[in-house]
This record gives structure tokens, sequence and C-alpha cells, in this order.
């Protein structure tokens, strides 16, 4: 594979501007979220990217971390959720929590790259990171919120299940981590 995959990277503030190019590129502008925020939620768990290059440059990117039990609570109990809206207070820190419900905010593959091979070879890294994670079988759940049917077909091939319709609708989709899947 002539890309490569990355979980971390030296300079924080450049990544977090290269992850909002991208998102300028993919999202509409109110789904795109601004630097402070997302900084903060970055800078309360950086273990929250799988991040693929090629070469220097980034294109493509799933953004997940842990999530409170009271956001978890609001996601399933209220249909208005907006998952720029989330604070650094409703990040986990891993270790420092017995279960982990992790939350996925965001997959984007630049558009030059998509329909191609990206996406399952960043789809494969993000479920062998999952498991990496779980190494001390503390996951729970994996939840995400699909914006688009694209997003609906990854989440799918995760194995995720439709669970609602937002009133924006977006759809929820969540599974337990022993059925998620490459
Ligand atoms: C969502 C997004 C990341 C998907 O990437 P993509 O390259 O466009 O993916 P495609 O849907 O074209 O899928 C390409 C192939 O990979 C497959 N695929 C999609 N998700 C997959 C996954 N998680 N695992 C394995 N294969 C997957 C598809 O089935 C398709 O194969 P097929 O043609 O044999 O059916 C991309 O379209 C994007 O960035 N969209 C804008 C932002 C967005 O809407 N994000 C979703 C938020 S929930």
């Amino acid at each position: 594979m002539k890309y490569t995959v990355k979980f971390n990277v030296e300079n924080d503030e450049k990544l977090i501007k290269d992850v909002m190019k991208l998102d300028s590129l993919c999202y509409s502008q109110d789904m795109q979220g601004i630097f402070d925020t997302i900084y903060a939620r970055y800078s309360k768990n950086k273990d929250s990217f799988v991040l693929i290059y090629d070469k220097d440059y980034l294109i493509g990117y799933i953004c997940f971390f842990p999530i409170s039990n009271r956001l978890m609570e609001s996601i399933y109990k209220y249909n208005n959720f907006h998952d720029t809206d989330i604070q650094p207070e409703d990040i986990v820190e891993y270790d420092k929590s017995d279960k982990y419900n992790i939350f996925i905010i965001s997959v984007v593959i630049h558009p030059t790259y998509q329909g191609s091979e990206v996406i399952k070879y960043l789809s494969d890294s993000f479920v062998d990171r999952i498991k990496y994670i779980n190494q001390n079988n503390k996951i729970n759940k994996i939840i995400g919120i699909s914006v688009s049917n694209k997003g609906s077909k990854f989440m799918e091939k995760l194995n995720l299940s439709k669970i609602k319709e937002l009133k924006n609708g977006h759809m929820l989709y969540d599974c337990d981590y022993v059925r998620i899947r490459r």
C-alpha cells in the first residue's frame, strides 16, 4: 500500500488545520467545527485519530473518542443532537473510566481519493486501532451519526446498525464492541 497510516503526529496545530482543510472540502459549512473547539477536544484525548497520508499530504481520517455517560444517555434520549456541540468535558480519557463508549465524530476522505481503496484501508486501520484500545476489554459500544449515504454505507460495512433518525435527518448507528468487523 502506497499510503501511510498514523495515529498521532508531532505538530498538533498543523494536524487540526489539515483536518479542517479536509472538512472544508467534504462537509457543508454548518457541519464544520471551529479550530478552538476541535483543538480543545483533541487536547482532552489525543488518541482520537486514524490518519491516512499520501506522502506528506493528509488524504483521510477517522476521529473518534470515548464519551461520558451523560452524553451517551442524551444521544439515545433526544433527537436533536449535533456532534459539533460536543465539549471537552464530554470526552473521557483512556484509563480514567471502567467502560468506553466510543463515538465516531467524523470520517472523511479527500474528494480525489473517494471511491477508491483508501476507505477500506482507513476503515481496517480503525478496526485494528479499536482492537488495540480494547486490550483491557473496556470497550462497550461504538456509535456514530451518519450525515450522508456514503456515511451510512461506511457504518454498515463496519457492522453498525441503524438505531434512529434524528430531527435533521441524520442517522444514529451503533454496535456492541464484539460485533465490529473489518
Ligand atoms: C464517507 C466517505 C469517507 C466514504 O469514502 P468513499 O471513498 O467516498 O467511499 P465509497 O462510499 O465510495 O466506497 C468505496 C468502496 O469502499 C467500500 N466501503 C465503504 N465503507 C467501507 C468500510 N467501512 N469498510 C470497507 N469497505 C468500505 C464501499 O462499499 C465501496 O465499495 P464498492 O464500490 O465495492 O461498494 C467519503 O465519501 C466522504 O468523505 N464523504 C464526505 C464526508 C461524509 O459524509 N462523511 C461521513 C460522515 S458519517
